[in-house]
């Protein structure tokens, strides 16, 4: 898969227009910061102490992602004037993009410090088009949105990004011990 895909996503009045593009190992020391909040537990499981290697090591599998083709995460970057850099505010993610199959799945997170700024639908809406104007003469007919139920805010972004509600997912502990929600858009949405 092109690694060098960028999405964009116009600026609103809460905030600066966001960049989307694969991970880069610049991305590291802006990772270490934001995964520390203790909701995100991005490498929680990793056995790594070293939350520098345990940053890098997300990001490698990230790459190795778009090499495979099979997890395609775009770093979401918040545009600084001045800056040719822009700030990690988040991230977004299609998963299982495969030729032939009809579903594929979406997720995403905010960085702590840029959440109720609406980064994550725009984002996803960013992806969202991108998925199925790359995928859908392959056969992609929709995307897939999975959240726990404790989790309202993910619930608020599938409804502003027009994945409708679908259907209760059991809880399966101990990765998901709360049952969730199956949201979906369709291409033609
Ligand atoms: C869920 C999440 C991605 C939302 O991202 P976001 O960029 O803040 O999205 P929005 O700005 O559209 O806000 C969505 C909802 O979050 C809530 N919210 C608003 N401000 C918030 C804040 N400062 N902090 C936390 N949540 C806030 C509101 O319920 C909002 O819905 P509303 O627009 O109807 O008021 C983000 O909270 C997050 O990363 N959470 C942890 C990881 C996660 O849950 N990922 C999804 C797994 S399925």
């Amino acid at each position: 898969m092109n690694a060098s895909v960028v999405l964009r996503a116009a600026a609103t009045p809460a905030s600066p227009a966001l960049v989307l593009r694969p991970w880069r190992m610049e991305d590291v020391a802006a990772l270490v910061e934001v995964g520390r909040d203790p909701g995100l537990r991005l490498w929680a499981d990793s056995g790594v102490d070293d939350e520098a290697e345990a940053a890098a090591q997300w990001v490698r599998a990230q790459q190795r992602g778009w090499t495979a083709g099979d997890r395609l995460g775009f770093a979401v970057l918040a545009e600084e004037p001045g800056s040719v850099h822009g700030q990690l505010v988040g991230s977004v993610v299609l998963k299982e993009a495969t030729p032939g199959e009809p579903a594929a799945e979406v997720g995403y997170w905010t960085a702590a410090r840029a959440r109720g700024r609406g980064v994550a639908p725009r984002s996803l809406e960013a992806l969202t088009g991108w998925a199925f104007d790359t995928f859908e003469a392959d056969g992609l007919e929709r995307l897939e949105l999975l959240h726990q139920v404790d989790n309202p805010a993910s619930c608020r972004v599938a409804q502003k990004t027009g994945y409708d509600f679908d259907s209760i997912l059991p809880a399966s502990p101990p990765a998901f011990p709360h049952d969730g929600h199956l949201h979906i858009r369709r291409a033609s949405a």
